[in-house]
Formats: C-alpha cells, structure tokens, sequence
C-alpha cells in the first residue's frame, strides 16, 4: 500500500485508511468463501450505512434470532477491516459490511447466492456528513475548511475514493450480483417502506408489529440513544456518527456556485445511469 496522506494509503487504485487493512488481506479476500445466508451492506462511506446496519440486524433477530453480540459493530464488521478475525468460524447468518468497490469484493459474491444490499445518498449530504465526520475521527484526515475538503472529495483524493466511481461501479453490476439498490433518502420518507423492502429482499416474513418495532428502534431519535447501534463504543471518535439525520443539509455549507459545480460532474460523469437525488 502507497501512503498518500498522513491518515490515506493507496492500493489497487482505491484509498484505504492506514492501518485497517492490509493489501495481503485485500487481496485474500478475492477467495472469501461466500454462504448463501451472507448478507452484504455495501456503500460509499457516510450514506447512511450504520442505519441500515441496524435495520438489518433488527430484521434478522426478530426472525429467527442471531448471536449476541456486544454492539452493531461486533455483530456486522466490515469485510475490510483487518481485524483479525477468521469468519470461516462464523455462525450463519454472517451479516458484513463494506466500503470497497465491486472489483476487490469476493468473487464468489458472483454466484449471486448471497445478497447485497448497496445503500446510495445524494452527493451534496454525503460530502457535508463525510466533511464533519472528518473533523471528529482521529484516523481520517482533519480538513482545514469545508472548500478544501469540497475539492478533495470531487476529485476522490479522500477515503473510499471518488463517490462518483463508487456509484457507477456498483450501478454497472446489477446483473452480476443478488443486489438491492436503496438511497437515503427513500429512507428518510419512507422509512417503514425501506423496511419492508430490505425484509422482502432477505426473504423474511415479519409480522405487522415487528416491522414496526424495527422503525422504531431505527429512528434517528432512538438509534442516537442506543448504546448497541450509535457507534459511541469507537473511542477514536470524538462527535458521533448521528450528526443530523436529514436529506437538505448541504444548503448550510454549499455556495450556489459549489451546489452547480456538484449538478454538473454529475451529469458529465453519471448523467447516463439517470439518477433521480432526492435534494432536500
Ligand atoms: P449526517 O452526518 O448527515 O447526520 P454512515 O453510517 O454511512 O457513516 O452515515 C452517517 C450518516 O447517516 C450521518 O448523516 C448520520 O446522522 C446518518 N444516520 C445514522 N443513523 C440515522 C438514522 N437512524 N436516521 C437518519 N439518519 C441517520
């Protein structure tokens, strides 16, 4: 891996931060034996990935019960994240999260037995959620202003690379992988809608009540209060992972003349997949 700034390091062309992995493990991760149960979340960072983290262990336990665990993070780690862990001795369901790109996924996620569930978020909210996230987490990069950090990000020279590539890498596969696409924002109005979408997606039949007790323990209100799901046992972070929890927030820290700069990268780079952002 080729350090390229204090807290980035590069490999096979994506940003990894330093010291959370290994390119030995990147790459032994090609051979990651896949169960049919496996279930994925992907997502480029800061789209609202511990949310649907804890819909989907909500939706498993209530159906038929998982292993405890101390917290969301113990229960679904990123596949990534060398932490020295050998899921081989995993109970299924094993429920995994990651950042990467398709092309440094397991391969046998091809087999499209397992299922993904890849979660997108407007790019103006992701980079201001990714910009104050920065500020917070001792292992990224502190950005001196929210206009240095705005050029970064729109040129991919942050961790996880370019949102642009993410999305388009992981929209162009759809027909190679057991994949459900969901964005924030649907989330955010209708989230017992994505709910019953994620629960039909896993194959599981839960009652009326339960899917109910899954929004409700999923409210941004009570998952910022539950020890298990809001990411306060990761002392390294000084704020918290549930910062605003709304679709909108870019127009407090956007220029009009930023906001047209992000309208038109994302025609140029992904006008083609006919995107429809939810904006505010
Ligand atoms: P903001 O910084 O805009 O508030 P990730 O988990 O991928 O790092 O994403 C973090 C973002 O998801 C943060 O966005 C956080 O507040 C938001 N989030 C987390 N839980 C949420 C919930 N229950 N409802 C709405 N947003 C939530």
């Amino acid at each position: 891996m080729e350090q390229i700034t204090e807290h980035i390091c590069r490999y096979k062309n994506y940003n990894f931060f330093v010291d959370m992995t290994t390119a030995e493990y990147i790459d032994s991760l090609q051979s990651f034996e896949i169960r049919d149960s496996d279930v994925f979340l992907v997502t480029y960072l800061k789209s609202g990935t511990i949310w649907t983290q804890e819909i989907i262990i909500s939706i498993c336990e209530l159906s038929g019960g998982l292993p405890e665990y101390s917290n969301n993070f113990e229960q679904m780690p990123w596949l990534e994240y060398n932490n020295g862990q050998d899921y081989a001795l995993r109970p299924s369901p094993r429920l995994l999260c990651s950042h990467l790109p398709p092309n440094l996924m397991p391969l046998a996620l091809k087999d499209k037995k397992a299922k993904i569930i890849y979660v997108m978020r407007n790019p103006k909210d992701n980079m201001v959620s990714y910009f104050h996230f920065s500020r917070e987490y001792n292992r990224f990069d502190t950005p001196e202003s929210f206009d240095l950090f705005f050029e970064q990000y729109l040129s991919g020279n942050v961790g996880g690379s370019s949102w642009f590539d993410h999305i388009r890498a992981w929209l162009s596969v759809k027909d190679q992988y057991n994949i459900l696409y969901l964005t924030y924002e649907d989330m955010i109005l209708d989230l017992t809608g994505a709910v019953r979408k994620i629960c039909s997606f896993l194959g599981k039949n839960l009652s009326e009540a339960d899917i109910q007790k899954v929004v409700e323990k999923a409210t941004f209100k009570n998952m910022k209060k539950d020890p298990k799901a809001n990411y306060e046992f990761i002392p390294e972070i000084r704020g918290n992972f549930m910062r605003k929890g709304q679709i909108g927030d870019w127009k407090n820290f956007l220029t009009a003349e930023q906001s047209e700069r992000v309208d038109r990268l994302l025609q140029e780079k992904l006008g083609d997949l006919s995107l429809n952002f939810i904006w505010e």
